[in-house]
């Protein structure tokens, strides 16, 4: 007998598929070959945020006296912090695994491959055994981009070079930690090794860091980690590494940085290898499955949600994408929209993002007004952050009177930044912004100064 539907990849984008397709009473098979949960829950997202937890504790009880609080003998243990991390990501696992038992969907732990069709819809192959599902939905995820750097393939199998999987069960503290790549990765993991006590290098391509974010920000975020000892080799592209050193070249002549260990984080490309779409006929483009805005591949009844499709990589877009594609095969009205899309960055300070940004709207000939801010609007940042030099943007359109974007470095960005997404989904017109009765005092206050400005 087919099942309803076959979910193959057990990441956010998966298990999620499964979980609510199994919730709306379809009979759903999730197929994963490492562990449930994806990269996000065992070797990204959350471990990391784990990680720089024990970071920031520990830089809060060096920086004690700064609030009155003096503590003597400050160490950090690195291997618990790993064995906490464990502890965090099993807990959070273990919760997917009850839901997904919970919602009746049987899991086989196997690489899957699609095989072709057979009498009732899509065969795939698992673990010897072969399954037949009426409707498919793919989300294999993404690896890490490994360049063909002189080095680099030697580096990872001796250890010395390592990727987010590596990095985040190292049970020592590096003395000399080099990260190749300063985008949210290479950030995240810089910004942890410093608080531990590395002195860190990130060497980028790129002549500003965190990629695309708004360039005041990357440069007030560049200048804090400056001042915390990190050294930023911008404009350089490393040509190889081994022997301790990582070498790049900067302005056409070659510099070498030491390193103890390694951090590629130079991107990551969608992972569709030996998977089998072209049994089906599912088109790609240089290994990314394509889709329309419904998730729907070229192939009827093959959907592709998350980092597998190419679009922005980030688990909270593969939770939504998974929800279209659920909904289409439903038979709901659904559509995907990637007009407010948060984005963080969780270093100290945080950064948060969503929407428009100045260039964009230039690009794309919009009519905006921004107002820029201080984040010393806010009484609870700077009874907590002193010294804080955060600011936020929030560019509106011009003619509709609407937000469209809004751009903020400063701790609890985070977890503020969801409200700006709520404006620019509903189109939230700024005079009704403006009669929301923010709590007092907070941080996300800043963003009613902001919009009081226009
Ligand atoms: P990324 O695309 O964010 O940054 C890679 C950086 O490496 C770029 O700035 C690029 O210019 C640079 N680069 C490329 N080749 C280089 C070379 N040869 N030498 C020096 N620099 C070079 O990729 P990253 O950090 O690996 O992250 C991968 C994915 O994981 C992203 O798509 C991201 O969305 C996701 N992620 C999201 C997080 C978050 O939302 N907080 C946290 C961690 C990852």
């Amino acid at each position: 007998m087919a099942y309803d539907l076959i979910v193959i990849g057990g990441g956010p984008a998966g298990y999620l598929a499964a979980e609510r397709a199994g919730a709306e009473g379809l009979s759903t098979l999730l197929i994963e070959k490492r562990f449930i949960g994806g990269v996000c829950l065992n070797e990204g997202c959350i471990p990391s945020k784990a990680l720089l937890h024990c970071g920031h504790v520990y830089e809060n009880a060096k920086e004690g006296k700064e609030f009155g609080v003096s503590v003597d003998n400050i160490t950090i243990d690195q291997k618990y912090v790993i064995e906490r991390k464990n502890k965090i990501v099993n807990t959070l696992v273990s919760g997917i695994k009850g839901k997904l038992k919970k919602n009746k969907v049987t899991v086989v732990m196997a690489e899957a491959k699609i095989v072709g069709r057979g009498a009732e819809g899509f065969k795939v192959e698992a673990n010897g055994e072969t399954y037949e599902g009426k409707k498919l939905i793919v989300s294999t995820g993404s690896v890490a981009s490994t360049p063909p750097i002189p080095g680099v393939k030697e580096g990872l199998e001796s250890g010395f070079v390592m990727t987010n999987r590596e990095i985040l069960d190292l049970t020592e503290i590096p003395k000399e930690f080099v990260v190749i790549g300063g985008g949210v990765i290479g950030l995240e993991m810089a910004s942890y090794f410093n608080s531990v006590g590395s002195h860190v290098t990130v060497v980028e391509m790129l002549n500003k860091i965190a990629g695309p974010t708004d360039g005041e920000i990357s440069t007030i975020l560049q200048k804090n980690y400056e001042k915390k000892g990190i050294t930023f080799n911008l404009g350089c592209a490393v040509k190889s590494v081994g022997d301790g050193k990582v070498n790049f070249e900067r302005d056409g002549k070659m510099e070498s940085v030491p390193a103890d260990k390694v951090l590629l984080s130079i991107g990551r490309r969608p992972f569709t290898e030996n998977l089998g779409l072209e049994s089906i006929g599912v088109n790609t483009e240089r290994g990314r499955i394509l889709v329309d805005d419904h998730m729907r591949t070229n192939v009827a009844g093959v959907y592709a949600t998350g980092d597998v499709n190419g679009g922005i990589m980030l688990a909270h877009v593969g939770y939504r994408e998974t929800e279209v594609a659920l909904n289409d095969i439903l038979g709901k009205k659904d559509i995907m929209r990637y007009n407010a899309v948060p984005s963080v960055i969780y270093t100290t300070p945080e950064v948060g993002c969503v929407g428009e940004t100045e260039d964009s709207c230039k690009a794309k000939g919009i009519d905006y007004e921004i107002v820029t801010l201080p984040m010393m609007y806010s009484g609870r940042y700077v009874a907590e952050t002193e010294k804080g030099d955060g600011i936020i943007k929030v560019i509106i359109n011009k003619k509709y009177r609407n937000v469209i974007g809004v751009h903020m470095i400063g701790n609890h960005a985070s977890e503020i930044i969801y409200g700006a997404v709520t404006y620019i989904e509903t189109e939230m017109p700024i005079d009704d912004i403006k009669q929301l009765i923010f709590p007092h005092p907070t941080v996300c206050e800043v963003i009613r100064e902001a919009i009081f400005e226009f």
